[in-house]
This record gives C-alpha cells, structure tokens and sequence, in this order.
C-alpha cells in the first residue's frame, strides 16, 4: 500500500473519489486535516486537525459482487477492532461499523464504491476516521481517542502503517465465511438482552443480537422467539 500524507483536503474520500482514475488500487491518502470531512448519512465528521487518522483507502478489482460490499466494512471493522487489540483497547463493533470502546465512538468509516459494467464492485474508496490523540471533544459524553483511553500519544504515521499492515493481511479473507464469524464476535451487545426500536414499525422491543445475514442485515432475536432482520437505518438502540 502507498500511503499519500497530504496536509489539508477537504475529505479524503471526496479527494480520492476525484483522483480515481489515477489511483491504483492499494493507494492510500491521509489528511493531518480535513475541512468538509463527511460522516455516514450526510453528517460531517469533525476532528482536530493533526490529531488524529482520517484516511481512504481505494482498492480495485475486488472478488465482489455489488451485494457483497458490505464485506468491505466488515473487514474494516474487524481490522479496526483488533488495530485497537493490539493497543492494549477493548473496543467493540456497533453494526455495521462504528467502533465503539466503553460506550464512546473511537471510530467510524464511511465507504463508497463504483459498479462495474457486470455489476461487481470495480472500486472502493474505504475512508476511515480513527480517533487518537485527540482530548476534547465537543460532545464528550458520545466520543473517545486511543489517548484518552490509554494516556498516551501516538505518532500519527507509524500508526497509520501499523493498521495497514493488519488490514492488509486481512484482505485475503474478503471472501472467506471466516471474516464473518471474525466481524460477528466482535459485534457489540451480541448475546445480551436489551432494548430495541424498530423504526419501521415505530415499536419498542427487547432482544438479543444474534449476528448478520449473509446480506449484511442485523438479525435479532425477540422475547417472542421472532427473528427480527435490519437493514442500516432500520432498527435503533435503546439505553
Ligand atoms: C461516520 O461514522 O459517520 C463515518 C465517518 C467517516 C470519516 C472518514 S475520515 C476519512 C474519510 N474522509 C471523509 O470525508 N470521511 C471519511
């Protein structure tokens, strides 16, 4: 992977999406800061510059068809999550990709991909916003730094190849059934009661999280015995 540091952008997705063409797959740009960084569902995704890692990744070529992207943000997820192992953080995934650690958001991805002309996932632009050094956060009580978790500092470059270097090693397994059960383990509340809000049915309900579909959809497993399955947007969680 070739990782281009650029000083300031707007957003690197918005970045490597306009340089796409001239991209080869592996390429990666991170910004020390970006001034319109963008969130899941038309937020913006906000940081202090030089703190943290906000970086894209684009990969080419992929053994995927085009309802089989969500594979991409589970091996984000999983290499995110075990990045964090290896800090020393317990953090676990909020599906499908928020990673969570105590509760707070240390991190969240935001991926795009092109169709080719036979309906496979011909690019991807993998952006990633990992929390690191950062202290203060506007909301405080909603997010988390590796920093404030641990007291330490991290080197921004260093850290960056670090996660590379385990997404890397993860990307053999895009179409492995192993990546799943790797994505499912790591999921948060899997296995424990709790409350629910069905935003289609706007009803209230109690259940377990019992893992993911093969198409990407939460499936969750209510008092009555009834498989409840979720697209993104579908389902919220309760306190
Ligand atoms: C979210 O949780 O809402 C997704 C946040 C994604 C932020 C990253 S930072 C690098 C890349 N460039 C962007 O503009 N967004 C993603």
């Amino acid at each position: 992977m070739i990782i281009h540091w650029l000083s300031s952008i707007d957003s690197t997705n918005s970045e490597a999406l306009r340089q796409l063409p001239r991209l080869p797959s592996g390429s990666v740009l991170a910004a020390y800061d970006q001034t319109a960084g963008r969130g899941q569902r038309g937020n913006s995704w906000f940081t202090e510059p030089g703190k943290n890692l906000t970086f894209s990744i684009v990969l080419k070529n992929l053994p995927l068809k085009a309802s089989e992207g969500i594979r991409l943000n589970y091996l984000s997820s999983v290499a995110l999550v075990e990045f964090l192992d290896a800090k020393g953080v317990k953090a676990d995934i909020k599906w499908p990709n928020d990673i969570y650690v105590s509760g707070k958001k240390i991190s969240g991805m935001l991926i795009e991909n092109s169709l080719g002309p036979e309906g496979g996932i011909a690019a991807s632009v993998i952006g990633i916003g990992l929390n690191m050094n950062q202290k203060e956060f506007s909301r405080l009580a909603l997010a988390t730094s590796l920093a404030l978790c641990t007291g330490r500092e991290y080197a921004l470059e260093a850290s960056l190849e670090e996660f590379l270097a385990i997404f890397e090693g993860l990307l053999p397994q895009l179409s492995a059934g192993e990546l799943t059960a790797r994505y499912t383990s790591r999921l948060y509340r899997l296995g424990v009661s709790a409350r629910y809000h069905d935003l289609l049915t706007d009803e209230e309900f109690e259940g377990v999280i019992e893992g993911v579909e093969a198409d990407g959809r939460l499936r969750i497993r209510d008092l009555q015995g009834r498989a409840r399955l979720y697209r993104f947007k579908e389902v919220a969680y309760l306190l």
